[in-house]
């Protein structure tokens, strides 16, 4: 071995004096803090013992609603060092004496991080995650997840459980609502956005949480869309489609990783050391730390995985889970499975360190508490201004026969079991969101004549039936606001059909007889299936479950004083039996084609057995949604220009650029959100037929013409194949611009 000399010592002084000299101060000084902090957690781990060791590793619930003095028990755990972090602890008064106890008690004043799932919002609450991501504006969402974490850090909650990063393909999964759609571009912008709103700039600041990017991984991967279901998926899989948004959420500096509660390929996710210590810090580099999902580490017992609780310990501890919610069988075998050999005592000392640099970045140490002059107040209104432009950025118009914007002056009647629901219109994973502060469609439309007709979605009530039909008969224009409750969509609450639930589509279509113009508006955590009625009706309108201001933006929106703008961030299938669906599909060897699409009528009676079309379709179903990725009405008309490459062929190391010019049509000033897909013709693995690359949204006065730009290099086209390999070969990519994933202009540029 080479001796490391005087001369060497001396270059290697020039070389680091050199690079310090060249260093920016922003740089440096985070290096410094960086430094900072990691010898902080040397010095403490140092003076830790084992038993505190595993305290940390400790994630303890309570139930918000769990009123009256905190047992002495729990405070002498907290003082003994034996729990690192809660959830669920409400009442800020507990948070105050539980803190105060860590910090003036504990051994070695080791603060508590107060966790909980501040999802969509803490008191003003935004619209569901899938809303959200029907905005297609990362902005919107920064602001969003900005609001709730001012709110929340205000009692204390300095750890959220979001976002959801989970891809789904299928809208039976109850889930669906909070992910951020099909697509891992988009979402891997929104996990961007999510986790800029929630941390902010500087970690330390106490009106930041620190975020939690879940579940890792694939959990949208349920087989048949039902929750907690296995999930399979090929290396190219799970490389291309569920890993992305995770990968950005991690360069982004996401401070922990939830695990998924799923199987992922025969390994439940909490236990799998492939994605947790391979993928997860060895290929993404993160040095946040892990926290499993409820109880999800003895769920391994279940699964099949792990024969008792300490085994699921081990199996954990050696597979990368630095922090255990909920269940306690670190509290109880870590330990002793250390003094077996079983699992280094190291990898104690790794997990503990990641806890505690979490807790370092925070600024816990010098703030474990809330302070005095905190800037959070509920229900400011700026956070309720920017949660009703979040709706109506949300809101996707999926249909609209010239009924939209109402002329002033219209007489409304407004009916349905979501127009004057407060509770429900809040969507799923909203605690803390209050049914009577929020505005519904009937506060924001006091002028509407307004009969409930079924007082929840699956009332099956219809003693209420006659008074809607005869109000309606007295209006010029009927505005139906059914769906889905919030408890029909989140966790545990898939469902099998698509139809609105109880008899709502019995008042509908007693209505739709009227012959009146009838305008559909939806509030729910899933695409639901209106195929049946679709032609029926004269507008539909997707609201998700908008959260507070649903109602003021849902007439602005009614009034064309606001213009919805969002687009789907899934396909919208025809049916459940369409599912999973997603335009991101492979060709198969036999595509579906209008020329030779076959319907179960077209088939002659007595035909001959054979394969009819020869195509990937379904008889009844046919191969394409109702509503395709992207897709969204607006109320305005833009012209799309031709794309324009700035050169035909793209080599490594080199940009394209890539424009188009949009021109407003119109009379009134409109919203577009453009978008960009591709298509590699052939691939060393099978491509999708096409890929969100770039979008932008944009607001055009009438009569204006903008030119988009999109950069492109090699890297947007490089992919993983089956054995892990990244790269893109040389051929032809299809690049497509337009307002959804089908309807697009195309040119095509050669990789060499
Ligand atoms: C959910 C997580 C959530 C956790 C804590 C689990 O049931 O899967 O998403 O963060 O509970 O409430």
């Amino acid at each position: 071995m080479k001796n490391f000399s005087s001369i060497d010592a001396l270059l290697l002084f020039l070389f680091l004096l050199i690079c310090h000299a060249c260093t920016p101060p922003s740089v440096e000084k985070e290096n410094a803090n960086t430094t900072d902090i990691e010898a902080k957690v040397d010095a403490l781990l140092a003076q830790m013992s084992p038993e505190e060791k595993v305290g940390q590793l400790a994630l303890r619930g309570r139930s918000s609603r769990e009123k009256g003095a905190l047992p002495e028990s729990l405070l002498e755990r907290v003082r003994r060092g034996q729990i690192g972090a809660f959830l669920n602890v409400m009442d800020t008064s507990h948070m105050r004496a539980l803190q105060r106890v860590a910090v003036e008690e504990g051994p070695h004043g080791i603060p508590l991080l107060f966790a909980r799932d501040v999802i969509h919002g803490f008191k003003t609450i935004f619209p569901i995650p899938l809303g959200q991501a029907a905005s297609w504006n990362p902005e919107l969402v920064e602001t969003g997840s900005r609001v709730a974490a001012l709110e929340a850090s205000s009692v204390g909650i300095r750890w959220t459980f979001a976002p959801m990063l989970d891809l789904c393909q299928d809208s039976r999964w109850g889930r669906i609502a909070e992910s951020p759609g099909e697509d891992p571009y988009l979402a891997s912008q929104l996990a961007s956005a999510y986790i800029r709103g929630f941390q902010g700039s500087d970690l330390r600041q106490p009106t930041t949480m620190a975020a939690c990017a879940k579940h890792f991984l694939a959990y949208g991967a349920a087989i048949g869309g039902r929750d907690y279901n296995t999930a399979v998926l090929s290396e190219e899989l799970l490389y291309n489609l569920y890993l992305p948004p995770f990968r950005t959420a991690v360069d982004q500096g996401v401070s922990t990783v939830m695990t998924s509660f799923n199987e992922v390929n025969g390994v439940p996710a909490t236990g799998n050391q492939k994605i947790l210590t391979d993928i997860l810090r060895d290929q993404l580099g993160f040095d946040g730390f892990v926290v499993s999902d409820w109880n999800s580490l003895t769920e391994m017992i279940a699964h099949g995985f792990a024969r008792d609780a300490k085994r699921a310990a081990e199996l954990a501890a050696r597979a990368g889970l630095d922090m255990e919610m909920t269940s306690q069988a670190y509290d109880d075998f870590l330990l002793d499975l250390i003094a077996e050999g079983l699992v280094p005592e190291s990898q104690l000392d790794f997990y503990v360190r990641n806890i505690l640099r979490t807790k370092f970045r925070l600024g816990l140490f010098e703030r474990p508490y809330v302070p005095a002059d905190h800037p959070g107040t509920f229900y400011a209104p700026d956070h309720l201004e920017a949660a009703k432009t979040a709706v109506v950025e949300s809101s996707v118009l999926l249909k609209n026969e010239g009924l939209l914007p109402l002329a002033p002056g219209t007489k409304v009647f407004l009916t349905g079991p979501l127009a004057h629901q407060g509770r429900e219109q809040l969507g799923t994973w909203t605690f803390d969101g209050e049914g009577d502060r929020t505005r519904t469609p009937h506060d924001a439309l006091p002028e509407a004549t307004f009969v409930e007709g079924l007082s929840y979605s699956r009332d099956r009530d219809r003693g209420q039936f006659a008074q809607v039909l005869a109000a309606a008969r007295r209006a010029d224009v009927i505005v139906f606001v059914g769906g889905e409750e919030a408890i029909l969509s989140g966790e545990a609450h898939s469902r099998g059909k698509l139809r609105l639930p109880g008899i709502q589509e019995d008042l509908l279509s007693e209505l739709i007889q009227l012959d009146k113009p009838i305008a559909l508006v939806l509030m729910a955590g899933r695409p639901i299936n209106v195929s049946d009625y679709l032609s029926d009706l004269d507008a539909l309108l997707m609201m998700w479950h908008p959260g507070t201001m649903g109602g003021p933006a849902l007439r602005e929106m009614l009034y064309g004083e606001a213009e919805p703008s969002g687009r789907l961030p899934v396909s919208w299938p025809r049916a459940a039996g369409q599912l999973p669906y997603f335009y991101n599909h492979k060709s198969t060897g036999r595509p579906a084609n209008p020329e030779k699409f076959v319907g179960i009528e077209d088939i002659p009676v007595g035909a001959w057995q054979s394969s009819l079309g020869n195509e990937s379709h379904y008889l009844d179903l046919g191969y394409t949604p109702l509503f395709p990725f992207g897709y969204g009405l607006s109320y305005g008309e833009v012209q799309y220009g031709p794309l324009e490459v700035s050169d035909t062929v793209l080599v490594e190391g080199q940009s394209l650029e890539l424009r188009v010019t949009l021109t407003n049509t119109g009379a009134r000033s409109t919203t577009e959100v453009v978008q960009l897909y591709a298509r590699d013709r052939f691939g060393r693995v099978t491509r999708p037929v096409r890929e969100l690359k770039r979008f932008q949204k944009v607001t055009l006065p009438p009569g204006e013409r903008q030119t988009l730009r999109f950069t492109v290099t090699m890297d947007d086209f490089k992919y993983y194949d089956s054995e892990g390999q990244y790269g893109v070969e040389s051929g032809t990519i299809d690049l497509f611009v337009g307002s959804d994933c089908t309807r697009a202009e195309g040119r095509s540029i050669d990789i060499r």
